[in-house]
């Protein structure tokens, strides 16, 4: 297949590429970072500008496009709302409208946070109700894609691995500080269902292999909270669990609400055969590509 993937020096992105560049043909779109020797080819372009955009589909002649790109950090959204909107609920929509008229199938990538997360468990039939900008913003982008294009996949994920910084994903923020014996805090109160990003990935593929389509939760079907989350990779890698402070998020001074019990069900995914792992399999896997030094390898593409 001909994929194109937007966002392709972000976390899921970057990952995404490097994985099915084996598979089939991956063009990467970046923005304000380059790619030091990537193994797929790459395109530079500002997605806010609609005549990038027919040019890069006119040159990459796509039969999916993966849309990873987004502004996906909570705080710089509550703080530059214009543009996260644009990012996040507009340019989806633009992305998709472009994808129907060409006939290219288009996956979206949407987020747990459009949930409170006050209940917790939510089917793809719940109600969301966002609570930062971040959250508003995505949410409008997938009601947007849905209306513009109802063959698209759009997915709200969670995930975590690792990235071209070194400290974009919680995972990474463990392991740094237990690896130099420095005490962190973990959220005690916060529930979520990550998956190791290329757990994620696989998932994402199988889905567009069955030709799903609409709306998907796409997550593990096991939560834990944060705090929870640390102990297993201090666990898993041999560090010292004590580092861990058990937190609550009321205590951690940050700028825009988090949601606390981001647990969603999968069962529509199920029901469509794919079943995404377990947080068990998924640290073993994370463990593995980490002494297969994929962090290392991911370093070397910042140049
Ligand atoms: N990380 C998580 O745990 C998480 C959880 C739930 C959902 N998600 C969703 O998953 C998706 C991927 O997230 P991520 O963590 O991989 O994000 P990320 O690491 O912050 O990467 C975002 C990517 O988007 C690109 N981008 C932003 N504005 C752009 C523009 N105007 N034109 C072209 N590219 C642009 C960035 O390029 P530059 O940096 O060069 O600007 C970067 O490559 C997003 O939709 C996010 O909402 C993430």
């Amino acid at each position: 297949m001909r994929i194109l993937v937007t966002g392709a020096s972000g976390l899921l992105g970057l990952n995404l590429c490097l994985h099915l560049a084996d598979d089939h043909h991956v063009f990467g779109v970046l923005h304000s970072q380059e790619l030091y020797k990537p193994p797929f080819k790459t395109f530079a372009c500002d997605l806010n500008n609609d005549h990038s955009l027919g040019s890069l589909i006119y040159k990459t002649r796509p039969d999916l496009l993966i849309h990873c790109a987004a502004m996906a950090n909570v705080d710089a959204c509550e703080s530059q709302p214009e543009a996260a909107q644009r990012v996040n609920a507009e340019l989806p929509g633009v992305l998709a409208a472009l994808c129907k008229k060409k006939g290219i199938r288009f996956t979206h990538i949407s987020t747990d946070a459009v949930f409170d997360g006050k209940m917790g468990d939510y089917t793809e039939e719940d109600n969301p109700n966002p609570l930062s900008v971040y959250a508003r913003t995505k949410l409008e982008g997938e009601r947007i894609v849905t209306a513009e294009y109802r063959e698209a996949i759009v997915a709200r994920v969670n995930f975590y691995g690792f990235s071209l910084s070194g400290h974009r994903s919680l995972a990474e923020f463990f392991l740094n500080n237990l690896k130099t014996g420095s005490p962190v805090n973990g959220f005690v109160d916060v529930m979520f269902c990550p998956l190791y990003v290329i757990d994620l990935v696989d998932t994402l593929m199988m889905m567009v292999s069955k030709e799903l389509k609409g709306l998907y939760h796409v997550v593990s079907p096991e939560s834990l909270s944060k705090y929870a989350f640390g102990v297993k990779i201090a666990d898993k890698f041999g560090f010292d669990k004590n580092l861990i402070q058990p937190k609550s998020v009321t205590d951690g001074g940050l700028l825009a609400a988090r949601s606390p019990r981001l647990t969603l069900k999968i069962d529509k995914l199920i029901a469509a055969e794919i079943s995404p792992p377990g947080q068990t399999n998924c640290m073993e896997h994370f463990q593995r590509h980490y002494l297969e030094h994929l962090p290392e390898k991911i370093k070397t593409l910042s140049g």
